[in-house]
């Protein structure tokens, strides 16, 4: 459903060009959750808004394709964009208040969402009475997607503001919102990173059922390597713009081929495995504006050796469907 090929993105600042996405190469079939994980500023919110067509100035997409669906996303124009946003691709981010309105009711807002998809069908009857019918079942339909995302009482709900909700309450209208249209492609941009456990707990479990029940593909982005073992199938591991590895979660996990993904592995704790020294990652990630042609990781990697600083590597499958980009695999 989603090919993406060569995706470079840059933004040109007057520092010069920051290189956010890299030359990176993804694809996603239909039903399936990956993860794309890795450090702050390693360019996942660039990657996710470069597939929304949502670039923000001074940022541009330099070279690639986004194959959706078999279209090109980047060469759509902005009215396709934004026909496509939020009925086929839908994204929530990490603050739920950067897309709710603080000043319409949450119900609202989903009905909102819902007639722009244009979803529901008038039937029958004087134009009044259609009417009155059609605002009956746009209501009818909000209260079940806010059942069906777990908002208790959407009745009373349906007539609160954002800020009268709870952040994983928000977030549930959020997820409402995105299901109002046909998503077949949900971006989720640290979707919990701003809620406390429990919540992220429900919020996930939320998302798998949204995956299950209507089969929507997501994206999600996380720093943290440990939620994306348990929810995603696949992962992508990237740093500084770059995909450096990518593989079924299993694969990923159990048998980490990459320095830095071995290293993320060594500093996150591990339920089940026996009691050991936690050990960061010495160094700290580039600066996008400041790269060469040669690994980014090599300044930060233990296992570096001669080839490490001849030009840059590809990704090479080591297992089947497991790749890396490293100078150890080439
Ligand atoms: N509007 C912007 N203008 C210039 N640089 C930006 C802008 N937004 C992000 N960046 C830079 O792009 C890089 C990737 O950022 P981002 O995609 O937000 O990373 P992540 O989501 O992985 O934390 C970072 O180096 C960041 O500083
Ligand atoms: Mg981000």
């Amino acid at each position: 459903m989603l090919d993406i090929k060569n995706l470079s993105m840059v933004y040109e600042t007057e520092r010069g060009p920051i290189r956010a996405v890299n030359n990176i190469s993804f694809s996603l079939v239909n039903g399936e959750i990956l993860g794309l994980v890795g450090e702050s500023g390693c360019g996942k919110s660039a990657t996710l808004l470069s597939i929304l067509g949502l670039v923000p100035y001074p940022g541009k997409i330099q070279s690639g394709k986004i194959l959706f669906q078999g279209e090109d996303l980047t060469q759509k124009t902005s009215s396709e964009m934004r026909r496509i946003r939020g009925k086929d691709i839908s994204m929530i981010f990490q603050d739920p208040m950067t897309t709710l309105n603080p000043v319409f009711k949450v119900g609202e807002q989903v009905r909102e969402s819902l007639r722009i998809h244009d979803l529901i069908k008038a039937t029958g009857g004087s134009w009044w009475s259609r009417r009155q019918q059609k605002n009956g079942n746009e209501i009818e339909r909000v209260l079940e997607l806010m059942r069906e995302v777990g908002i208790p009482a959407p009745e009373n709900r349906y007539f609160e503001y954002p800020f009268q909700f709870s952040g994983g309450m928000q977030q549930r209208a959020i997820i409402a919102i995105a299901l109002s249209g046909s998503t077949k492609l949900l971006l989720a941009d640290e979707p919990t990173t701003a809620l406390d456990v429990t919540i992220q707990a429900q919020i996930l479990e939320l998302l798998r059922k949204i995956n299950r029940v209507h089969g929507t593909s997501i994206i999600m982005v996380t720093h943290d390597l440990g939620m994306a073992a348990e929810f995603c199938q696949r992962i992508a591991v990237m740093y500084a713009g770059e995909i450096v590895e990518q593989g079924h979660t299993d694969q990923v996990l159990d048998n980490p081929k990459h320095p830095y993904t071995q290293g993320l592995l060594r500093s996150i704790p591990r339920i089940g495995a026996t009691r050991r020294k936690l050990l960061p990652i010495p160094g700290s990630v580039p600066d996008l504006a400041d790269l060469h042609e040669t690994c980014p990781f090599h300044p930060r990697c233990d296992q570096v050796n001669e080839k490490c600083s001849l030009g840059t590597h590809t990704l090479r499958e080591v297992e089947e469907e497991h790749f890396v980009k490293c100078a150890l695999y080439c």
